[in-house]
């Protein structure tokens, strides 16, 4: 009614000046006869009373509809590029949101980056609008790793991205994949044990070890004996080697702030022409490794088992998609690119903070022992009953709270202009949702800077680690809906087992001399790991 009133107001001062001022030229033309038509100027002025009105309309009655998400001034071209700088990590994005409030909106050069940090708009990105926000921004870095969106991970939302889901589902989302590997998941993570029992300098006396390194062979193992049946004999294994530099240096150059200027600012993309070049390169020669040493392999034996090939791991299941058309040759390894990248990092960073915070709270290594002690009669702990231990499951979670390697999520988009929470976000916007600041912020959590895995078991009895069904959307460390991470039923059982394998085994302690192992953290583009890789004691206990 306001706007209503404002508009009417205006109109008429609009029009009362126009008309004034076709009557002033009259006037005036009867008075000096100067070379202009007066019908054409009243014409002019009519027109320009009508845009005049259109747009006056426009900003009013519709004002709430076009209104953007607050956000800071920002400047032609750069946008506020200049003010917020590069790294736009989660604790910066979560200072902000208390100046600019639960969604703002910041320009970066051509680019629209909104910020989400409350439940509600979360619930809204990630669920009920789950199909508007559903799709990924693409950028120039990523156009190459992902081949333009022939993946899943990164792919748009739509009939591509349904069947590549689809698909990878079968042979590694399920719980039947769980039950028929969890074996295997337990004969690496004994043979881990049983190195780190070997082991001089990882006991008492020594300085202990960086345990990431086994660990991430730990994991390489686990994935690769999914995806191809095959595995890495040890850490000098050449083709471990290998591997497990091109991933590296393919996240560092996918995470690198580096690229963000000729990413924002076409203008300047052909500056960037090098760094491309160099992403496209490792591609290369990243992709044929994967199928030069493990996909044609398959084909092959696949190829000489003929009709009745039996399908024994996860990339036979994939091939079979392709023989019959479902999707292409370079679907299938961008599949495989996409398991290297999605599922060993994320799940190996979380096994560093969760090593870590328990060399720092011993007590929460003993609460475990002593649960698995009184649960399981000392049974060792296994996939299946792993969820007769609340207090270990309560640990992954504080992990994970406390430390999300994908604290922003991967970042959603919308093909459209969409509404949320009453703003109106501009077509192809990325859109983050500050997931470690809604599992930190103390308004809604209890001391949340605190390592304590017993608030799962108090006060937030409720919350679980899900990615589907009745979320909670304060912790949503694996994403919730449609883009939701597919790995949990993986990523949860793999990282309870490895705990309660360590803490059964082995009391973890920093190196002689220190309290405690660092857990300062580093970020890039939209990951989270620990800053340095903690060096651990492991000394064995006996019975
Ligand atoms: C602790 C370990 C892990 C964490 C914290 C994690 C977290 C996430 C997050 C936050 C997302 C994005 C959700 C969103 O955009 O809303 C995601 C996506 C994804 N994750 Fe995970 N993940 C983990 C392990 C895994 C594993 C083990 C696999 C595979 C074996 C995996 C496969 C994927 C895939 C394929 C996607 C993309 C889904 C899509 O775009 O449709 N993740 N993950």
């Amino acid at each position: 009614m306001k706007d209503m009133r404002y508009f009417v107001k205006k109109s008429i001062l609009c029009t009362l000046a126009t008309i004034t001022l076709i009557s002033l030229t009259k006037c005036l033309h009867s008075y000096f006869p100067i070379p202009f038509c007066p019908s054409f100027l009243s014409t002019s002025l009519l027109l320009l009373l009508t845009v005049r009105l259109y747009y006056l309309f426009k900003s009013t009655i519709f004002k709430h509809s076009t209104t953007l998400p607050p956000g800071p001034f920002s400047i032609p071209i750069f946008g506020n590029w200049l003010q917020v700088g590069n790294d736009l990590n989660h604790r910066l994005l979560a200072t902000m949101s208390q100046k600019y409030g639960p969604i703002f909106l910041l320009k970066l050069g051509s680019k629209n980056l909104v910020v989400v940090s409350d439940p509600e708009i979360a619930n809204q990105v990630l669920h009920t609008q789950g199909v508007e926000f559903g799709s990924r921004p693409r950028n120039v870095v990523f156009d190459i790793f992902t081949g333009n969106g022939q993946d899943m991970v990164f792919t748009i939302y739509g009939d591509h991205w349904r069947k590549m889901r689809r698909i990878m589902t079968l042979p590694f989302f399920t719980n039947k994949v769980v039950h028929h590997y969890s074996d295997m998941w337990e004969e690496e993570m004994d043979l881990v044990v049983g190195d780190l029992r070997t082991n001089e300098s990882a006991r008492i006396n020594g300085n202990g070890i960086v345990i990431r390194k086994r660990l991430q062979l730990m994991l390489y193992n686990i994935m690769y004996r999914m995806m191809f049946d095959a595995k890495f004999q040890s850490q000098e294994d050449p083709l471990f080697i290998e591997a497990t530099k091109f991933n590296s240096e393919r996240s560092r150059l996918a995470q690198s702030f580096e690229y963000n200027y000729g990413d924002f600012i076409p203008l300047l993309r052909p500056f960037l022409k090098g760094y491309l070049n160099k992403c496209r390169d490792l591609q290369s020669r990243r992709l044929a490794f994967f199928n030069n040493n493990y996909v044609q392999k398959r084909r092959e034996i696949i190829a000489s088992n003929g009709e009745n090939h039996n399908i024994s791991c996860a990339i036979d299941h994939i091939i079979d998609a392709e023989m019959k058309g479902e999707i292409s040759e370079e679907n299938v390894i961008y599949i495989v690119e996409n398991i290297n990248v999605a599922a060993i990092e994320t799940t190996l960073w979380s096994m560093e903070w969760a090593i870590a915070e328990l060399v720092n709270h011993p007590t929460v290594q003993n609460k475990i022992r002593e649960e698995i002690s009184t649960v399981l009669n000392d049974q060792p702990v296994t996939e299946s009953n792993l969820h007769e231990l609340p207090y270990l499951q309560a640990t992954v979670k504080e992990t994970l709270r406390l430390h999300s390697p994908i604290p922003l999520l991967v970042p959603h988009m919308n093909l459209k202009e969409e509404k949320l929470g009453g703003y109106t976000i501009p077509k192809e916007s990325k859109v983050v949702v500050n997931a470690w600041w809604l599992a930190n912020n103390p308004s809604w959590w209890k001391n949340p800077e605190e390592f304590r895995p017993e608030r799962f078991l108090e006060e937030e009895c409720g919350t679980d680690a899900v990615a589907g069904g009745k979320a909670d959307f304060r912790y949503l460390p694996f994403g919730v809906g449609r883009r939701s991470c597919p790995g949990i039923v993986l990523a949860l059982p793999i990282l309870g087992l490895v705990i309660a394998k360590l803490v059964s085994n082995f009391e973890m302690k920093a190196p002689l001399g220190m309290e405690k192992v660092d857990v300062s953290e580093k970020g890039g583009q939209f990951s989270l790991h620990i800053a340095t890789h903690s060096t651990v004691v492991f000394d064995q206990i006996t019975a």
